[in-house]
């Protein structure tokens, strides 16, 4: 019987365990987080979302309060067109956040940083053109394109002297994704080097609609191989979404793919970079408080836990300090929910909104628990404390758990 370890992905000269721990934002899949899989020789992603929060966080910067600083002027104003980043300083925190990481590096696995398209930051193009760049400057290993179909995303960095020695990777959930993807970035003559297919169980935002049910990743995955067989093309596959043991892996590898990408078995990690008490939400969470939902300004379904103190909160929006999905008009659908709400309840002080999230602020509060479908059976995977908690595991259990472990099982801690 193979196990995970049985297999390697290759990635040009490179040989690499077969596992990806796929990027968290903001901030859950941490640099330590991240640090751990390359020092078991797979792939782990930081995130860039909310960069400057994160930089603040972790080196103690002001990034955050300087730009509060600078349009404090503007808080309550519904025109949020004036808040822009400043491309300096967010060049600067993306290279504090990634130089750090890189540094910090041991073994023989790769440091990928998450790079999502949604986060349109008031300026799409601009931003995310010195999101990249600055990654890349700062020596990251490669960039996985997500949240968008980044069909500008190669031209946006096709002058930088790494944009051909750098592993550059997308995430698509469907066939015609990477297709359009691939058309449109013929031009710059450069390939993926892999391709993530996130089926509709993985966690954060979902690349389908609220049909995803009616998706199933294997019969995804089995219709991109058999495109990149056709056309000749020799980029390694990488499901994800729902990968819960080493034989789901197995099943996976021993049909094709290179790797597996996983993150829901890592939100228990003592590395993620949840709160202790979010964490015990996710191993108590029973499989019908996993929900998709449509309350993310990004306008994708989001899966998340339905008690997450996120849902119908109705903040006033934090835009001139965060603003990381503020549109090329400056406008985020959470804004439009927030005033409609405000003129509907004159006087009330502490409004509710439902359709809509302010997803900067509770992101970045821990305050809206994303989750993949199969947080139910994290609780399968660690022992229940006499205090009615359950363990913390290491992250290294996690990845070796996925990496040797047969029949479906998962290994229990120490
Ligand atoms: C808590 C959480 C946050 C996530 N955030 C992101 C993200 O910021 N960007 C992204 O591309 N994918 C995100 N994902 C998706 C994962 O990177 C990964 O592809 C997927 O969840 C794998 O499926 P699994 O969770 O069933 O193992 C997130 C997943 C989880 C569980």
């Amino acid at each position: 019987m193979k196990r995970v370890d049985d297999f390697r992905l290759r990635l040009g000269k490179k040989e690499l365990v077969p596992i990806v721990i796929g990027g968290m934002g903001v901030d859950i899949s941490t640099a330590e987080l991240a640090l751990e899989a390359a020092r078991l020789g797979g792939i782990g992603h930081i995130s860039d979302a909310m960069v400057n929060t994160v930089a603040d966080r972790r080196f103690n910067a002001k990034f955050v309060k300087d730009k509060l600083r600078k349009f404090k002027f503007n808080v309550a104003n519904t025109d949020k067109s004036v808040v822009k980043f400043d491309l300096d300083q967010l060049a600067q925190a993306t290279k504090m956040h990634v130089g750090k990481t890189i540094e910090a590096k041991r073994g023989d696995g790769l440091i990928f940083v998450n790079c999502m398209e949604k986060l349109t930051m008031n300026a799409p193009r601009e931003t995310l053109r010195v999101r990249m760049q600055a990654a890349l400057d700062a020596g990251i290993d490669g960039i996985t394109l997500a949240a968008g179909l980044h069909l500008g995303s190669f031209a946006l960095i096709e002058d930088h002297p790494r944009f051909r020695d750098a592993k550059l990777g997308i995430i698509v959930s469907s066939l015609r994704a990477l297709q359009l993807f691939l058309r449109k970035t013929a031009r710059t003559n450069r390939l993926p080097d892999y391709v993530v297919v996130e089926g509709p169980l993985a966690g954060g935002h979902l690349g389908f609609g609220m049909d995803w049910a009616e998706f199933d990743l294997s019969v995804i995955v089995a219709e991109v191989q058999r495109f990149l067989q056709a056309e000749n093309l020799n980029i390694p596959l990488i499901p994800a979404g729902g990968v819960f043991t080493g034989s789901d892996a197995v099943s996976y590898l021993e049909k094709g793919a290179a790797a597996v990408q996983v993150a829901t078995r890592f939100t228990v990690a003592r590395e993620c970079g949840l709160p202790e008490d979010v964490q015990q939400m996710y191993f108590k969470a029973s499989e019908d408080q996993i929900v998709v939902n449509q309350i993310s300004p990004t306008g994708y379904p989001m899966r998340m836990l339905s008690n997450s103190p996120a849902i119908g909160d109705g903040i006033r929006p934090n835009c001139e300090a965060y603003g990381y999905l503020l549109d090329a008009n400056g406008c985020c659908s959470y804004i439009t929910a927030y005033n409609r709400e405000v003129e509907a309840n004159p006087g009330v002080k502490r409004i509710s909104v439902k359709d809509k999230t302010c997803l900067c602020t509770q992101m970045r509060n821990f305050d809206l628990w994303t989750c993949g479908h199969n947080t139910y059976r994290l609780k399968d995977t660690t022992r229940k404390l006499d205090d009615g908690s359950y363990q913390l595991l290491s992250a290294e259990h996690i990845f070796r758990d996925y990496q040797f472990s047969t029949d479906n099982k998962l290994a229990l801690p120490e």
